[in-house]
């Protein structure tokens, strides 16, 4: 493990680690955290050697992302945790942030109704109300056993005592110079004004201050009192909509999780308003329905079938899905179940692709930054969490009084209704902009049980290749019973409906399946990587905890003990 990585604060939390992260696989017997930064799962372990459960882990895991790993972990943004205790009941907890109360469903459309292109992306009309704190104190009052406090603590420690930038942190850094916001130009540097650089450490002394608010008072020290007042006054005065109000009202929802199964196995996914889990779910049924015996992994019939999964379960998910306090009669009972897989398996032509109908429905572009938690402690219980700014640094946005960066998931809802094309746009009802709406997701932190106990717990970063990455993965380990690391690292696919292209990764796929693909009707595009998955398995054989943390993730790493 890199010295580099860790701060002077964190040295006596590592020199007790007895495993470490660095190989393709790390085993523990006693407790796991996989993130994408090494310190962060390292705060994560430290919790769960105090005796703190893979709640506590998570959370504390969760604010040291918002410091460590600040172009996703945030405390600006929102997301998803799915639990599973070690006696196999399991709930979800919804911090997905909200549409403000003056958000309007023209907010981003011209004098002519058209969308403004990037400006639901763009500035603080982008911005929606932040969840990260409200999600992270539910679960804590509902499931943490140690004090609130000691789970902040670390975070405040790393911002305020500082931590060693990384190679990749400094390189956004080094790039943030050139076009990035003012606020972003200024994020990076150390009180002395100097943009810090690799192997220096870097102290964010405002988002220390934040962050004891919210360790001294709770969901309060966020949504009320100091913070939400600049947060109010930012907004104002910088063209923003979120207030006082919006802040105060803000609450995280505890949600049934999303069921379905994949032969002897229970699979426990996000419900509305993330689509993952409906998506998961339906195309595991799929491909249960699917010969999978007679089809050689990664062949062209495989990749074939795979993409034609996707591609019927991204549309079902572009007609029906968005926020379910504002869509009641959402038809997930329906798209999760095994008759339905059978009607959308029966249509797929297994020589050819079909068609992705641009009449119907559309997808989004979708951002560059979000991430993945996994977590198990000593009693086998097991918590996935996924959080997001939406774009890489989210809006680039933030008041530097307060240090953190607001997200821009305003862009996630369907900005121009009732319009939908082949490239770009969906304008379906259900995720159309509303006061106090949550915008549909694709997050999809998922747990998988073998005999009613925590199996395998994954998710991933990647807009809405995270569905798709998280399916393959699932799919990998549960019906190819691969290791973990090779599942994560195996080739993936992502298709979804609209824009009609299969995109591949361009070094893991062979020309000539290429070649066969495209002579089946689908057009291919290349891409150097798809998801970043971090994930860990219970193997209850071998008495042992087996984690990966992505390849593509270069600060990510699993933690055991
Ligand atoms: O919630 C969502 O689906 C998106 N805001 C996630 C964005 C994302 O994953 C970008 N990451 N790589």
């Amino acid at each position: 493990m890199s010295k580099l990585l860790y701060p002077r604060s964190l040295f006596f939390i590592s020199f007790f680690f007895i495993l470490i992260s660095g190989f393709a696989q790390t085993y523990a017997k006693n407790g796991m955290v996989v993130s994408d930064n090494e310190v962060a799962s390292q705060v994560g372990v430290a919790v769960l050697k105090k005796g703190g459960n893979a709640i506590d882990a998570a959370i504390a895991t969760a604010f040291a992302l918002a410091v460590t790993h600040p172009q996703a972990g945030n405390i600006g943004g929102g997301g998803f945790i799915v639990y599973m205790n070690a006696s196999g009941a399991t709930t979800t907890i919804d911090f997905r942030e909200k549409a403000p109360l003056a958000a309007t469903s023209d907010m981003f459309l011209d004098e002519n109704g058209k969308l403004i292109m990037g400006s639901n992306h763009k500035g603080l009309k982008s911005v929606g109300v932040p969840g990260t704190v409200a999600g992270l104190y539910m679960a804590h009052e509902k499931y943490g056993v140690l004090p609130w406090k000691e789970l902040v603590q670390p975070s405040v420690d790393l911002a305020k005592n500082g931590m060693i930038l990384t190679f990749t942190l400094a390189t956004h850094a080094r790039r943030s110079q050139e076009g990035a916001s003012a606020f972003l130009k200024e994020y990076f540097k150390n009180p002395n004004g100097k943009l810090v650089d690799f192997g220096e450490v870097w102290k964010q002394p405002a988002l220390a201050k934040t962050l004891e608010q919210i360790r001294d008072k709770g969901k309060d020290g966020f949504y009320k009192g100091k913070v939400a007042s600049e947060i109010h006054k930012f907004m104002k005065a910088n063209g923003g909509i979120i207030t006082r109000k919006d802040l105060k009202e803000y609450t995280a929802v505890e949600r049934a999780p999303m069921k379905g199964t994949y032969k002897e196995f229970e699979i426990y996914s996000m419900p509305p308003p993330s689509s993952g889990g409906v998506a998961l779910i339906e195309m595991m049924n799929i491909m249960e329905l699917a010969n999978l015996d007679s089809i050689q992994f990664n062949s062209t019939a495989y990749v074939h079938l795979v993409a034609e999964t996707m591609r019927r379960a991204f549309a079902d998910r572009a007609e029906h899905m968005g926020d379910p306090d504002f869509n009641p009669e959402m038809p997930i009972e329906k798209l999760t179940s095994k008759e339905f897989a059978q009607k959308r398996y029966s249509n797929i032509d297994l020589e050819r692709a079909s068609v992705s109908d641009s009449t119907k429905f559309g997808q989004l572009y979708d951002g560059a930054n979000t991430t993945h938690l996994s977590v198990i402690d000593k009693n086998g219980s097991a918590v996935s969490l996924t959080y997001t700014l939406e774009y890489s640094y989210g809006s680039q946005l933030g008041s530097p009084k307060l240090g953190f960066i607001f997200n821009n998931e305003m862009g996630d809802f369907n900005p121009q209704p009732g319009y939908t094309d082949r490239d770009w746009l969906i304008g379906t009802d259900p995720n159309i902009i509303k006061p106090g709406k949550r915008m549909l997701s694709s997050m999809t932190p998922t747990i998988v049980a073998r005999e009613g106990k925590p199996y395998l717990v994954i998710g991933s970063p990647g807009g809405r290749t995270i569905i798709n990455t998280v399916f393959q993965t699932v799919l990998n380990v549960l019906e190819y019973e691969m290791p973990i690391h090779k599942a994560i690292e195996a080739m993936k696919i992502h298709h979804q409906w609209l824009p009609d292209r299969l995109i591949f990764e361009t070094h893991l796929m062979s020309p000539d399946t290429q070649k066969a693909l495209e002579e089946m009707g689908h057009t291919l595009y290349g891409r150097s990587n798809l998801g970043r998955l971090m994930g860990i398995l219970n193997s209850t054989e071998q008495g042992v905890f087996i984690g990966a943390s992505d390849s593509s993730s270069p600060d990510g790493a699993a933690v055991g003990y």
